[in-house]
Order: C-alpha cells, then structure tokens, then sequence
C-alpha cells in the first residue's frame, strides 16, 4: 500500500469554475498536496498518458477533451491514498457515482467526468512522473 496517487482536475471542471471547489473536498478529505501543476495538454501529450487506452472506441475523444482546455495535475498524499481517493471521486460515469463524491457532485458525463485518480500504486507513480520532476515534488 502507497500513501500517494495522482489526479487531474480535468478541463470540464476547471472551464466551468469547480477547480477551488474540488481541491477544497480533496484537502478535507486528509489529503496533502506533494507536487502540483496547472498546464494545457497538447492532443500528443494526451495520447501519451491514456497510452493504455488507445485501442477504446472513445480514445478519439478522451484525448480531444483532454486537451480541449487547461487541467490541474497534482500528487497527493495521504494514508491508503489510491483506494480512498477512487472513493472519494466516485464511478468513472457520474450517473453511477455515490452521493457525495466528487464525480457526483461536479461531473456531466462519463467522458467528462471532472476528474482523474490513479488505479493503482504502480499507475500513480507512472502518472506522477509524466508530469512532475524530482525537483517539482516535495
Ligand atoms: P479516467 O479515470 O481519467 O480514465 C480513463 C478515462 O476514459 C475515464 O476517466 C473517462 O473519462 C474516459 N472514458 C471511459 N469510458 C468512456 C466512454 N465510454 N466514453 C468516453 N470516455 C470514456
């Protein structure tokens, strides 16, 4: 078990104003922010970190809004960090995410569904490392 996972605050959420409002619900959740970074992704850059989902019928699309408008990517910490974050966020389709998680509270769709959280302690490394140097996490 790591203590830490990764996110992005993806551009639906921060095109409509929700950024403060997410990071505030992750902060009260206990986590602690290691490294973060508010960047635009090219669509190469996209392609690059959803990798593993290039063969998906929706590949097209998730790296288009991917890159569609700026994101927040950010390391966090906190005891059980990747399990109680996908908690925390809810389903990956917000019609099907638990009341009160953050899919629920600020997501429109399952394509843009407000937020990334890593699935695993090995995905959250990878995905720490595409965005973040040694000298930019703490
Ligand atoms: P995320 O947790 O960032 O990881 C992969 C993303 O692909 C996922 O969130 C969704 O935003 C997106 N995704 C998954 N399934 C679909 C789908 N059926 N149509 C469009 N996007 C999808």
């Amino acid at each position: 078990m790591s203590n830490r996972t990764f996110t992005m605050i993806k551009p639906d959420a921060t095109s409509k104003g929700y950024t403060g409002a997410i990071l505030d619900q992750i902060i009260k959740a206990g986590y602690s922010v290691k490294a973060m970074k508010w960047i635009k992704l090219s669509e190469e850059q996209a392609g690059l970190f959803y990798d593993i989902h290039r063969e998906r019928p929706f590949f097209g699309e998730l790296v288009q809004f991917m890159s569609s408008g700026p994101i927040v990517a950010a390391i966090l910490e906190k005891d059980n960090a990747v399990a109680d974050f996908r908690t925390l966020i809810g389903a990956t389709n917000p019609a099907q995410a638990a009341e009160g998680t953050i899919r629920k509270n600020f997501a429109a769709s399952i394509g843009e569904n407000a937020v990334h959280g890593s699935d695993s302690d090995e995905n959250a490394a990878i995905e720490g490392d595409f965005f973040f140097s040694k000298l930019e996490r703490f």
